[in-house]
């Protein structure tokens, strides 16, 4: 077992996060998380209405009853969702945890703060951070360069954002982007987070509602197979490279606008890819540690497995590095 001020203060068993993941994070996965005695995140925008949100909740807890935490990506679209009411649709479920991402939550926390409900809130800069701390959440998931979805602009790896992060901060620090095993999380721990989280990874298990196709895509792919598309629009994602992702590259890299891209990066083009197993079909999100994944366990045997290799590593590997002489 790993004990961290995550684990104590979330009230979760392993030093374990699955974040959000648009089309990803239902039911069937977050619920298997949850009984691996990790925390996994429902995301609310997968959920087309509060309505939604509210019987997949239902569903979850009919899976688990461990808790489980729910994603709110708060991200700029010419016609947002209907936020608060997503927000409603958490309070009054009773979910223990929020993890909001995308940009300042400080809306949101007025309502999470008094319900009671735990913010791990996700970023990809010490300044946003900080303001995130500030604004009173419980703790960060600072996601690396390496990330799936969107590592941001300023293009700082793992290895100097979380220690970076882990210094600058007095809430508990979960390091994001790039960990798929046992070795990521102990060099998480040693860089001075409080846990792991883990998209990518997840993504290629079992249980991710997702076509198998598109797993066995990630276990083929190697750490250069990703694209990072809406760079010049500084709203950069990092997804698979298939020709869909490297025409929108191609296109904006000529000067193209959103426009010229717009039918390409349609969402119902991305929900083909998980329903249909498509992998070609539109942009998918996918981090560089998918040249790490090389199987699709079950979500227990991941679990599993990571915790009792870091322990092993910890204790046996890194333990027998020290000498006295
Ligand atoms: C398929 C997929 C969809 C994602 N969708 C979201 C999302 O809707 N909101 C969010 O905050 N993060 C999203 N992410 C990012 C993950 O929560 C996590 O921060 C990221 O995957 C960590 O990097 P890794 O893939 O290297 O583990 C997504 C990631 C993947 C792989």
């Amino acid at each position: 077992m790993l004990r961290t001020r995550f684990t104590e203060e979330f009230g979760v068993r392993h030093p374990l996060v699955q974040g959000g993941m648009q089309w990803v994070g239902r039911a069937e996965l977050v619920s298997a998380v949850a009984n691996a005695g990790a925390l996994g995140m429902l995301t609310a925008l997968t959920q087309p209405t509060p309505e939604a949100l509210v019987k997949e909740i239902a569903r979850c807890r009919e899976m688990t009853d461990r808790p489980f935490g729910v994603n709110l990506t708060i991200l700029p679209t010419i016609t947002p969702p209907p936020y608060a009411e997503y927000r409603q649709a958490i309070v009054e479920s009773g979910v223990p945890i929020v993890e909001t991402a995308g940009s300042n939550p400080a809306e949101h926390l007025a309502a999470f703060g008094p319900a009671g409900i735990k913010v791990l809130h996700k970023c990809t800069s010490v300044r946003h951070a900080l303001k995130a701390q500030e604004l009173g959440v419980d703790a960060v998931s600072i996601d690396g360069f390496e990330c799936a979805g969107h590592p941001g602009e300023d293009d700082v790896p793992g290895l100097v954002l979380i220690p970076r992060a882990a210094d600058e901060l007095r809430i508990p620090v979960i390091a994001s982007g790039g960990f798929a095993d046992a070795r990521g999380l102990v060099a998480a721990l040693a860089l001075g987070a409080d846990g792991v989280n883990m998209g990518t990874r997840f993504l290629c298990t079992e249980e991710a509602p997702v076509h198998r196709s598109v797993k066995e895509r990630i276990v083929a792919a190697g750490e250069r197979d990703t694209e990072l598309i809406f760079r010049p629009l500084r709203n950069t994602a990092r997804v698979a490279s298939n020709e869909v992702s490297r025409a929108v590259v191609a296109r904006l890299d000529a000067g193209g606008t959103f426009d010229d891209v717009r039918d390409l990066v349609a969402g119902a083009r991305g929900r083909k890819v998980y329903e249909l197993g498509d992998t070609e079909a539109g942009v998918w999100s996918v981090g560089m540690v998918q040249g790490l994944v090389h199987d699709i366990p079950t979500v227990a045997e991941l679990v599993d497995r990571i915790v009792t290799e870091a322990a092993r590593l910890i204790g046996a590997r890194l333990a027998g590095v020290v000498t006295t002489s």
